[in-house]
């Protein structure tokens, strides 16, 4: 079977229970009009684009990218322009979109510091980072995944105690919202990219669970 099927059927109970409806809020709002989406994988994604923006969709598996292009071509919307490179390298000189979006992306890349700081650095000042993340939980299930997340990862290459928040700042992003559901196994992080002058002393805003 090839590659990209098997990570679609994999997916699609959780996709139908919860992640279509994630998946819809990460993009309702994305307002572009240059908008870059990273590790875009099967285009799973590709049918909450919204009208009117241009979207540039980046992965780094040629399978992937190979079946995203089928969908999009049956999708019948607006194809985004597919490019294979390097999260945490990319082809695209300083602040050339207005935002970047996505899914499942930090559980799954070797270098997530590297990758934040190169999505702030392709994203124009007071553009915006938008996030859908699986992430560990709080309280003990938390300690649980930290003591599971080396055996985890060697196997199957997730990072199940992906903690984004803390790497957000540090990358030199203000997190604007973290929307939470699954005992806040499932964040929807929004960070903006602030001039330089604006980002000192900024709290961070309280989680909404959903
Ligand atoms: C868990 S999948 C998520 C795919 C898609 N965003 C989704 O929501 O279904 C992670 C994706 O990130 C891609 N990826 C992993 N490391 C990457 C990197 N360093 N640069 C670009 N893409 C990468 C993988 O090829 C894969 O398509």
């Amino acid at each position: 079977m090839r590659k990209g099927v098997a990570y679609d059927m994999g997916l699609w109970p959780l996709e139908v229970a919860l992640l279509r409806r994630w998946r819809r809020r990460l993009w309702s709002g994305v307002r572009g009009p240059r908008v870059l989406e990273l590790g875009s994988g099967t285009g799973l994604n590709f049918r909450y684009h919204p009208p009117g923006v241009s979207v540039t969709a980046l992965d780094s598996d040629p399978d992937y990218l190979r079946h995203s292009a089928e969908r999009s071509r049956g999708d019948g919307g607006d194809a985004p322009s597919l490019v294979r490179g390097s999260a945490e390298a990319l082809p695209f000189p300083d602040s050339s979109f207005d935002d970047v979006v996505a899914s499942f992306l930090l559980c799954s890349v070797e270098d997530r510091e590297r990758v934040l700081e190169e999505a702030h650095r392709v994203l124009r000042s007071g553009g915006t980072l938008r996030l859908l993340e699986h992430c560990k939980p709080s309280g003990r299930m938390g300690d649980i995944f930290s003591r599971a997340a080396p055996w985890v990862s060697e196997r199957f290459g997730d990072r199940i105690d992906n903690e984004p928040t803390p790497l957000l700042r540090a990358a030199g992003f203000e997190v604007r919202s973290v929307d939470t559901t699954a005992g806040r196994t499932l964040r929807l992080i929004v960070a903006d990219k602030v001039p330089a002058a604006e980002s000192k002393g900024m709290d961070s805003p309280p989680e909404k669970p959903s």
